[in-house]
């Protein structure tokens, strides 16, 4: 089935998938929470694929958010489904089993932010803005943004971008730690590919044994999230691209790593 509010260019290693709807900055409606989760299922099963690059179409935004239009008619059930959806939309994120790139193209408002802070890398042109302008509509960043944005970077930080509602600039994100760097405008694509080409070129199954780890160590305790990661360490340790990493250093060679 075709994609309407995504755009997907998939050359392996890497898939891009650009968030399409430039008129409403694109806003996040049912629709594009629907197309990502499929667009997410179906790269799961791709044994190609190893990065994902996601951004915003048009010049102006990465996603300026959740769509308002859609959202001024909800009931509160409605709103609060729409809460759980949008979680299961960046839980899918967080948890697919490759690395998820941000190339933050403009705007990153409300749902905006969230879908970043969803990625495991954040990289942002420096005219991107940033901020969660929720308070002003009456509501604030309920998709599970308040608790994402604490474990993130912090409570003090958190509370003062929840509560004040201001835009800041992607240089402010960076001091932050929301983002990871910031490049002009002209040369995000090329940082983008930089860093996607690097992640390619390491085991996919270390990626994804690593992902794990690291969910575990921002959503459960200190105990549960060690236990995760030794079991985790122990998958990497018994696959071939551990062996072949380590006889490659010791042959002094790059490794080629297949995912086994
Ligand atoms: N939802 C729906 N449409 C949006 C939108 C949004 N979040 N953001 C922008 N648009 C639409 C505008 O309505 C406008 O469409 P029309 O031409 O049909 O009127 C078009 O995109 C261009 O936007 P503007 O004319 O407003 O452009 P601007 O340059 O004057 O301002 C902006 C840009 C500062 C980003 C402004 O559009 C804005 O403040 N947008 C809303 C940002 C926001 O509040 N985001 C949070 C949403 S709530 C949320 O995200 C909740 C959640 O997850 C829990």
């Amino acid at each position: 089935m075709a994609y309407e509010t995504l755009r997907l260019q998939r050359r392996p290693p890497l898939l891009t998938v650009t968030i399409d709807r430039p008129r409403a900055l694109n806003a996040l409606n049912r629709q594009v929470f629907d197309e990502l989760l499929r667009a997410l299922a179906a790269d799961a099963k791709d044994a190609e694929t190893r990065v994902l690059l996601l951004t915003g179409g048009g010049e102006r935004a990465f996603v300026a958010g959740a769509d308002i239009k859609e959202m001024a008619q909800l009931t509160r059930a409605e709103a609060e489904a729409r809460s759980w959806r949008g979680m299961h939309v960046y839980d899918a994120m967080r948890q697919h089993p490759k690395p998820l790139v941000a190339a933050i193209n403009g705007y990153a408002l409300g749902g905006g932010m969230l879908i970043a802070m969803a990625c495991d890398i954040r990289i942002a042109a420096d005219s991107a803005e940033f901020g969660y302008p929720e308070i002003k509509l009456g509501i604030f960043p309920g998709t599970g943004g308040t608790v994402l944005i604490n474990r993130l970077i912090g409570p003090a930080a958190a509370r003062a971008i929840c509560l004040l509602g201001e835009r800041f600039s992607a240089q402010r994100a960076a001091e932050l730690g929301l983002v990871n760097q910031v490049v002009p405008k002209a040369e995000l694509g090329q940082a983008a590919a930089a860093v996607c080409d690097r992640l390619a070129g390491y085991s996919p199954l270390t990626v994804r044994e690593l992902k794990r780890a690291l969910n575990a160590a921002l959503e459960q305790d200190f105990d549960a999230a060690r236990a995760i990661e030794v079991e985790a360490y122990g998958r990497c340790f018994d696959s071939e691209d551990r062996a072949e990493g380590m006889r490659a250093f010791l042959e002094k060679r790059p490794p080629v790593f297949r995912g086994r």
